[in-house]
């Protein structure tokens, strides 16, 4: 916090990118091409989600306290038996050379600089490997779209492993892609094609069973075939059911975590199948256009599974009060999209960091005024849910 204060409010250095997320928006729409600014900033139909995921934050407020020492504060979790030193992750964002040349690198490496956990999506322009070597120290998870070929999901699930990825979270709201009209309208699915694979072509059995498939053929000859091949892998339909929880732990024996649950009965499912944890997500409102604000369906999840998995959560997140309140309501950590990847698109690694450390410093400061010292003394007590006409 002193740090964002005094670079900022006192020497006027910080603000190239600041957290506030109307002016990330705004400058991102300026800095963007249409296209790299469009992926980031659609959601599916008419936003539904997106807004109410903004209004459920609204609709909760914080009582502060006075006279409470809170210093110094420790905002550290563990999770899994490992502990991290803040309770915000990067949720995975795939595709980020669309919105910057420093792409996932800049991102993990702003993540690397605060000792926040970076989540790798699967459709990253950067391979795992590159990632690994870029940020070899620093917290890694692995998101997983859930190819149908049991193959090609175990030699990515190697893959993250060999390379110094401890928890794998299985994002299981996109086994398809969603009606996004922003994306339909910018034309900005060509940019999924070639260099968009490159986390897939990288991958030795992809490349093998590409060859077989094309007669000895490379992704590299053919582009929009391998594409496609790669894209059908990552997005398979409907292709997997609860039943195969249990190959995935054949490949994986660190944690597994399944992100998009948004019901106390998928939630009890995935306590029954073993999972360790969930992420209520309703992926920041790019799926299902009209689905349930996470805020919203939390408190109930929480008090289902709580005590026999890790619930996190994320959509929506802009504010550290937001973040307090999520916290306050059972997550045990949030992840954040938009806004870190707005910074990115902004300027580079530098505005992903901007971001991020902001974000964090807004969240200390929420923390003190809340009277809490440490993230578990963030409880349900210190909330009020208010209802305003309108
Ligand atoms: C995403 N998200 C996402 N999720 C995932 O599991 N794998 C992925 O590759 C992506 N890609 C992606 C791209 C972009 C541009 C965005 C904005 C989001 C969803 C992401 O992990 C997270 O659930 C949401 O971003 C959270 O909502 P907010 O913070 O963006 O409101």
């Amino acid at each position: 916090l002193r740090t964002v204060v005094q670079k900022g409010l006192l020497a006027g250095e910080l603000p190239i990118v600041t957290t506030n997320p109307n002016w990330l928006e705004e400058q991102a729409k300026k800095k963007m091409t249409r296209a790299g600014f469009e992926y980031i900033f659609g959601g599916a139909g008419e936003s539904s989600t997106m807004d109410a995921n903004r209004l459920a934050f609204r609709q909760w407020k914080i009582v502060p306290r006075v006279l409470k020492p809170t210093t110094p504060r420790d905002l550290s979790v563990t999770l899994f038996g490992h502990k991290y030193d803040v309770p915000v992750l990067m949720a995975p964002v795939g595709v980020n050379s669309l919105f910057h040349k420093d792409k996932e690198i800049g991102v993990a490496q702003a993540c690397a600089a605060l000792n926040v956990p970076f989540t790798m999506s699967t459709v990253a322009q950067t391979t795992i490997e590159d990632i690994a070597a870029a940020v070899p120290d620093s917290p890694k998870w692995f998101q997983l779209y859930w190819p149908s070929d049991e193959e090609i999901t175990a030699s990515l699930l190697k893959r993250a492993k060999d390379n110094g990825f401890t928890a794998l979270v299985v994002t299981l709201d996109t086994w398809t892609l969603a009606w996004r009209p922003h994306d339909l309208d910018s034309a900005n699915l060509p940019f999924l094609l070639g260099e968009g694979c490159a986390n897939g072509f990288a991958d030795p059995v992809v490349r093998r069973k590409f060859a077989e498939m094309s007669d000895g053929g490379t992704p590299e000859d053919n582009i929009v075939q391998a594409s496609v091949y790669w894209i059908g892998e990552a997005f398979p339909g409907s292709s997997h059911s609860w039943g195969d929880i249990k190959m995935l732990k054949r490949y994986w024996d660190g944690p597994i975590i399944l992100k998009g649950i948004l019901s106390v009965e998928d939630a009890e499912l995935a306590a029954e199948h073993g999972v360790d944890g969930i992420i209520v997500s309703n992926h920041g409102g790019r799926q299902l256009d009209g689905a349930v604000a996470t805020l919203d369906v939390l408190p109930e999840i929480v008090d289902a599974v709580g005590s026999r998995l890790t619930v996190m959560m994320d959509s929506g997140i802009r504010t550290g009060a937001d973040i307090v309140k999520a916290l306050a309501l059972g997550a045990k950590a949030v992840l954040v999209g938009r806004p870190v990847v707005y910074g990115l698109g902004i300027n580079g690694k530098e505005g992903a960091e901007a971001v991020l450390a902001g974000l964090l410093a807004d969240l200390d400061l929420t923390m003190g005024f809340a009277g809490a010292k440490r993230v578990a003394d963030l409880k349900r007590s210190l909330l009020r849910r208010v209802k305003y006409p309108g």
